[in-house]
C-alpha cells in the first residue's frame, strides 16, 4: 500500500540522519485504549499487536539495528488469569504469523527474560524463530518476556557471586564489563532511546542498567494508537537531541568539530 506522502517524507528525513543504535519501547496503554471504547482489555492487546507489527516493520525499513519491546513483565504474571492467557495466545499468534516476514526481511528474533516460565505453546514457536533467524544480519528484534530489570541485575549478580565462589573471578576486578557480559542483553548495541506510550512517566522495571545514558521519550498516545508515523516522529525527535554523557555542551561541540575535520 502507498504510504501517505507526509509519512514517506518523514521516513526519508529520519533515514538521512544518524539513528539510535538501539531503541527500547514500553508499550503501555492497551487496557485503557479498550476500556475507553467499552471493549474487553484483550481487544486493546490485540490492537496493540498490530502496532507491534507496524513499528517493527518501520524500524526495519529505516535501518534500525536493534529494537526491544517490553511485551510481558515479570510482574504481569499477577494479572487476572484470563488476561495472562490472552496475552500468551497473542504472543504465539505473533510468532507464528510473522515467521516468514521476519526471515524474509533479515531480522533476527531474540528474547530476554525468564522465558522458561512461558507456556510451551509460546516457547516452541519462540525457539523455532530464534533458531531459524539466528544468522540474520539485519535488525535484532528482542521481545522482553517475563522480563524485569531488577530480576536481570540479580541474575547477573548471582552469576558473578558464583564465579567468585569458584575462584574464577576476583571481586576487585568486577567492573561494568563483567556485569554487562552477564546481562540478558549481552551482545546487543548500547541502548540509546527508551520510548513509553500512554502519557505516563515511569520506567516500570525495564532495562534498568542499560538505560543509564539513554534518551527518554514519553508519547501521549496509548500503544494501540502508536503506529508508523508516531514512531518516526519519536526517532526524528531523538535526532535533534544533544547527548552529553556527563560532558558539557561546549566539549561535545568541540569533539564534533574535531571529528568533522579528521
Ligand atoms: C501494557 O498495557 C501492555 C502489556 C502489559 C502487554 C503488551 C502486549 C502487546 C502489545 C501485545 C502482544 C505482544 C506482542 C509482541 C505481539 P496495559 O495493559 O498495562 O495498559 P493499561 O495501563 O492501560 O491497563
Amino acid at each position: 500500500m502507498e504510504r501517505p506522502s507526509a509519512v514517506s517524507a518523514l521516513e526519508q528525513q529520519v533515514k538521512a540522519r544518524p539513528l539510535p543504535r538501539h531503541v527500547g519501547i514500553i508499550m503501555d496503554g492497551n487496557g485503557r485504549w479498550a476500556e475507553i471504547r467499552g471493549l474487553p482489555r484483550l481487544e486493546g492487546h490485540r490492537e496493540g499487536s498490530t502496532s507491534v507489527r507496524e513499528v517493527a516493520r518501520t524500524a526495519r525499513r529505516v535501518g534500525l539495528s536493534a529494537l526491544t519491546l517490553y511485551a510481558f513483565s515479570s510482574q504481569n504474571w499477577a494479572r487476572p488469569a484470563d488476561e495472562v492467557a490472552g496475552l500468551m495466545e497473542l504472543l504465539r499468534d505473533f510468532l507464528e504469523s510473522e515467521y516468514s516476514e521476519i526471515l524474509d526481511n533479515g531480522i533476527r528474533l531474540n528474547a530476554i527474560g525468564e522465558v522458561d516460565k512461558l507456556p510451551r505453546y509460546v516457547r516452541e514457536p519462540l525457539e523455532r524463530l530464534r533458531t531459524d533467524s539466528a544468522h540474520n544480519q539485519g535488525m535484532v528484534l528482542t521481545l522482553a518476556l517475563s522480563y524485569g530489570g531488577r530480576e536481570e541485575i540479580l541474575h547477573a549478580t548471582r552469576e558473578m557471586a558464583q564465579a567468585v565462589a569458584r575462584g574464577e573471578l576476583d571481586p576487585e576486578q568486577i567492573g561494568e564489563k563483567e556485569m554487562e557480559s552477564r546481562l540478558w542483553t549481552h551482545g546487543l548495541p548500547q541502548l540509546d532511546l527508551v520510548v513509553r506510550t500512554s502519557g505516563e512517566f515511569r520506567v516500570s522495571n525495564f532495562l534498568l542498567w542499560q538505560m543509564a545514558y539513554a534518551e527518554l521519550y514519553f508519547a501521549d498516545v496509548q500503544w494501540p494508537d502508536f503506529r508508523a508515523e508516531a514512531f518516526l516522529r519519536c526517532l526524528a525527535h531523538y535526532q535533534q537531541r544533544e547527548r552529553r554523557f556527563g560532558l558539557t555542551s561546549a566539549q561535545i561541540q568541540r569533539e564534533e568539530t574535531q571529528r568533522a575535520k579528521a
